[in-house]
């Protein structure tokens, strides 16, 4: 085991085997981990979780997160990973790493996980684009598994067929449960004969979606199953996660009920901010983080603190500056703030002060901040 900074955290990796790997698309591999009897423990994780994997490229340490597409139940960690550009950290893992090596694995984390619910019947929708269907998949096998009532409806965009990764899981899965899962597979570089799974997985698409796939609802005449639904997973980049979350919200589903993993930093607020503020000059700020203490002061309340901190060139912990890693979590032990998207925290932790620095906005002109949460 070795400890390393990792998003600013101290994080614990373990030496884990390559157990199997295997080729899904021209670009896209699955990684079979061999987890040893007495770090079975460590290695327990929730659907919808991911790991980080260290490995050295062009001489520098490098570390990237990658979903978990297996399920608890089937008792192994299996990830989906694309190769990326060909000049990219990922490019060089897929193609240097093979069966029988070892890697540096952290431990499963991630908060883009479901409350298990088997007595209820749920209608879940899920969008995934590209590899975004990592973790949509590992919900999916375990929804079906535990919850005999729920139904499934995933809508899957990919630019070409040849793209697509996980089709024969997915196709498996809906002959197996065709009354509980029904998936739909969407392409923006090539036509399929159906003109209406052509195109991006965006807002007039899931406009198309709610009135011709979730439309009628079998179960009861009097609603549709989009009235039905109960939780939105979203899984891809920012800019699809961002049109599909707003048009899910404004058709009505509480933004509580939408989950959304990001794959890649996004400088942007996944809704927009509806509040103002009134301004703030020269706020003192002082943080703590990795042990050390300093002292920064904000020119005003106009941008969130995180942003501002790190144009300042400040070492502040952060990933995806967008409210839903949880890397920039810290502690507000003095001051006030206003945290104006949490899609992280839990209740339990903004009751004892935590905030996301990167959805905070300075609300008292002197702020104390803790980024060392153990
Ligand atoms: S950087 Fe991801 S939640 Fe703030």
């Amino acid at each position: 085991m070795k400890q390393q900074i990792y998003k600013g955290k101290l994080t614990q990796f373990y030496r884990l085997k390559i157990a199997k790997k295997q080729q899904l698309t021209k670009n896209t591999f699955s990684l079979e981990l061999e987890v040893p009897g007495d770090l079975q423990k460590n290695f327990e994780f929730e659907a919808g979780q991911y790991v980080s994997i260290q490995f050295r490229h062009r001489g520098e340490e490098i570390i990237h997160d990658y979903s978990i597409t297996s399920a608890p139940y089937e008792k192994k960690i299996c990830l989906g990973i694309k190769a990326g550009s060909p000049d990219g950290g990922t490019a060089y893992f897929c193609s240097h790493y093979n069966e029988g090596d070892e890697i540096w694995v952290s431990e499963p984390a991630g908060r883009f996980t479901l409350v298990s619910k088997p007595s209820e019947f749920r209608t879940i929708v899920a969008f995934a684009a590209g590899i975004g269907i990592t973790p949509i998949l590992s919900h999916f096998k375990n929804i079906l598994h535990h919850e005999r009532r729920t139904r499934l409806f995933l809508f899957f965009g990919n630019k070409i067929v040849e793209e697509l990764a996980y089709r024969e899981q997915l196709d498996n899965l809906a002959r197996m449960h065709g009354d509980r899962l029904q998936v739909f597979y969407f392409f923006s570089q090539e036509k399929p004969s159906n003109h209406f799974f052509y195109g991006r997985l965006d807002e007039k698409k899931l406009n198309l979606i709610i009135n011709q796939i979730l439309h009628l609802d079998d179960t009861d005449e009097e609603s549709t199953i989009w009235d039905a639904v109960d939780e939105v997973l979203i899984c891809g980049k920012g800019e699809m996660i961002k049109a599909l979350a707003n048009a899910c919200y404004h058709h009505g589903i509480p933004k509580k009920n939408i989950h959304f993993e990001l794959f890649e930093e996004f400088n942007d607020d996944i809704y927009p901010v509806e509040k103002e503020f009134p301004l703030l000059e020269n706020i003192e700020l002082e943080f703590k983080s990795l042990g050390k203490t300093y002292t920064a002061e904000l020119p005003d309340n106009r941008d969130k603190i995180l942003q501002q901190l790190l144009i300042a060139g400040y070492p502040v912990p952060y990933s995806c500056k967008s409210g839903i890693c949880g890397s920039c979590e810290c502690i507000l032990e003095e001051g006030d703030v206003e945290l104006l998207e949490n899609e992280y925290l839990t209740e339990n932790e903004e009751a004892k002060n935590h905030i996301l620095a990167c959805m905070s906005i300075a609300k008292s002109p002197k702020i104390k901040l803790n980024f060392d949460l153990s």
